[in-house]
């Protein structure tokens, strides 16, 4: 099995380091907004889909960074030119057979359902891994040519585990940060992974690794150990530091800095005239007497939409809720349209909600409106403003940022949110209606229970929740983990380290 190895010459190294200029760089399969090309005659730069995007997007503004990533786009010719931003957008290419390996194989038919707790079976494909082993050192090689001497570098996510490993060996004056914006899953798991010690050896090479929960941290501690990385060392955990690993000549920090929205912008954009009427306007289409239900995610097949669509289905029938009286709006993104799994989740979505509001719908009544489609930001806080209910349901979830910019996005403290425990969301906001979504009948009944809501419950708990989202926003996630990888010098360990065993464990 290949070690992963960057491609370059020390030659390459100093030319990377005489052009490179930008101190802090972040590293992200996408870059933040991405070509779309599905009018081949008028392509258009559209913003990027997913959580991480609409995390970052607003810190990177905040400190005029590089974003290093890929353009969204496959086909070759003419392009238009990057959209002018505060940010200095590098695109990294991905040809046509790399896009179906690495992208849609190794990160979202290996790594993604086998870190979201096998909810679909893993397929694990070796030209897939060499793919994935390509990318990440073609992402490795541009960030490498683009930071300045000593930059802060960020790389985001299982889809480059890799490069942490790969930029030191090209460029060890930078301090690599890494960020894992899903689950890390427990050894048991991780163990299935042919690749499993290539891919922690490309995250050691990183000076802080951060997860979303402490749980995803000492996965990783655990699994360090259980691959002999080094023996544990006990020690009590500081701030959000759970743990260090030490290899040779330097210390790994471990730790859990769970994500956020940008909570000020969104409150901002909420309480503006055109959203609050566009939000009045969604009630009186939707029938003004009528409770709403939302839900808003990426058609992915962790997100659990099957299981709320069918808990609406057991509400309407056993008469708690009517067409008459209730609408559930499901805005899906359209996302990993070729993954065979996603096409069969988006098959079943579809016919589920054909199914609903066939048997319970009335001519220009029906129950479930269905949107496969992505919404602008003011429309989507609209629509987080116009509903009743916010249905947060994942099986499997890293964080969830919809459950927190619906919290974000509502100053009148109005809206209920029904959150699934499964959310890495749900560790923080303990005052939403959590719920296990594997359940069917508790999930119908917590839906029941949020429609009926005391409004004055209501507005306690929205109080409690809007509290933390305000206190803990993005600025908040993004300065505590700067400030820990900045924190810890050059992560250097004292000399004599070199001879210690490959790593060892300090947790
Ligand atoms: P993930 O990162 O798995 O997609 P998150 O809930 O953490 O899940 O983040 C999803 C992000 O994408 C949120 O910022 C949300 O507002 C945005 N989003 C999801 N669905 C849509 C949609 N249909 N239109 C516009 N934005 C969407
Ligand atoms: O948060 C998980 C994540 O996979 C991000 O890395 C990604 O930006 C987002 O979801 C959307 O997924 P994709 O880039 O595959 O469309």
């Amino acid at each position: 099995m290949d070690t992963p190895r960057p491609g370059r010459t020390a030659g390459d190294r100093q030319q990377a380091a005489v052009a490179s200029d930008a101190d802090f760089v972040v590293v992200a399969n996408r870059l933040p907004v991405h070509l779309d090309t599905s009018d081949p005659d008028a392509p258009r730069w559209r913003r990027s889909p997913g959580g991480l995007v609409s995390a970052l997007d607003p810190i990177l503004r905040n400190r005029r960074g590089a974003w290093v990533g890929w353009a969204g786009t496959v086909t070759g010719g003419a392009r238009p030119a990057l959209p002018e931003q505060d940010i200095r957008l590098h695109p990294v290419p991905l040809a046509e057979d790399e896009y179906r390996d690495y992208y849609e194989g190794f990160s979202n038919t290996t790594l993604w359902p086998l870190f979201h707790d096998v909810v679909v079976p893993p397929d694990f494909d070796q030209a897939w891994w060499h793919s994935y082993l390509r990318v990440n050192q073609r992402f490795a090689q541009h960030t490498a040519g683009l930071a300045a001497p000593g930059a802060t570098v960020w790389v985001q996510d299982y889809q480059l585990m890799l490069v942490p490993a790969l930029l030191r060996a090209l460029r060890p004056d930078v301090r690599i940060g890494f960020f894992l914006h899903i689950p890390f899953p427990p050894p048991e798991l991780f163990l299935q992974l042919p690749w499993r010690s290539q891919i922690v050896d490309g995250l050691l090479g990183a000076d802080l690794i951060g997860f979303q929960l402490p749980g995803g941290a000492q996965n990783f501690l655990q699994l360090v150990r259980r691959l002999h990385r080094g023996e544990s060392v006990g020690r009590a955990p500081r701030s959000s530091l759970l743990g260090s690993v030490l290899v040779p000549g330097r210390e790994v920090r471990v730790g859990a800095f769970p994500i956020s929205v940008d909570t000020a912008g969104l409150e901002e954009l909420a309480r503006s005239e055109a959203v609050r009427e566009r939000a009045r306007q969604i009630r009186r289409q939707l029938g003004e007497h009528r409770r709403v239900m939302l839900g808003v995610d990426r058609l992915d097949y962790t997100k659990g939409i099957d299981q709320r669509l069918r808990a609406f289905e057991a509400l309407l029938a056993d008469g708690r809720a009517s067409a008459r009286d209730t609408v559930l709006v499901q805005i899906a993104t359209p996302s990993r349209e070729r993954v065979e799994h996603y096409r069969r989740q988006r098959a079943r979505i579809e016919a589920l909600v054909g199914q609903i509001n066939g048997t319970f719908g009335q001519v220009g009544q029906v129950p479930v409106h269905y949107l496969h489609t992505t919404v602008g930001r003011s429309e989507l806080a609209a629509l987080y403003g116009a509903a009743d209910v916010m249905l947060v349901t994942p099986l499997r979830d890293g964080m969830n940022l919809v459950a927190k910019e619906f919290v974000a996005a509502r100053p009148d403290l109005g809206g209920a949110l029904v959150l699934s425990e499964f959310a890495g969301a749900a560790h923080e906001l303990t005052r939403a209606l959590l719920v296990n979504p594997h359940h069917p009948a508790e999930l119908s009944d917590v839906m029941a229970a949020a429609l009926d809501q005391d409004p004055a419950e209501g507005r306690c708990r929205m109080r409690d929740l809007r509290r933390h989202v305000r206190e803990r926003d993005v600025h908040h996630w993004a300065r505590s983990f700067l400030t820990v990888l900045r924190a810890g010098g050059s992560g250097a360990v004292p000399s004599g380290s070199d001879d210690s065993p490959q790593a060892a464990v300090v947790a």
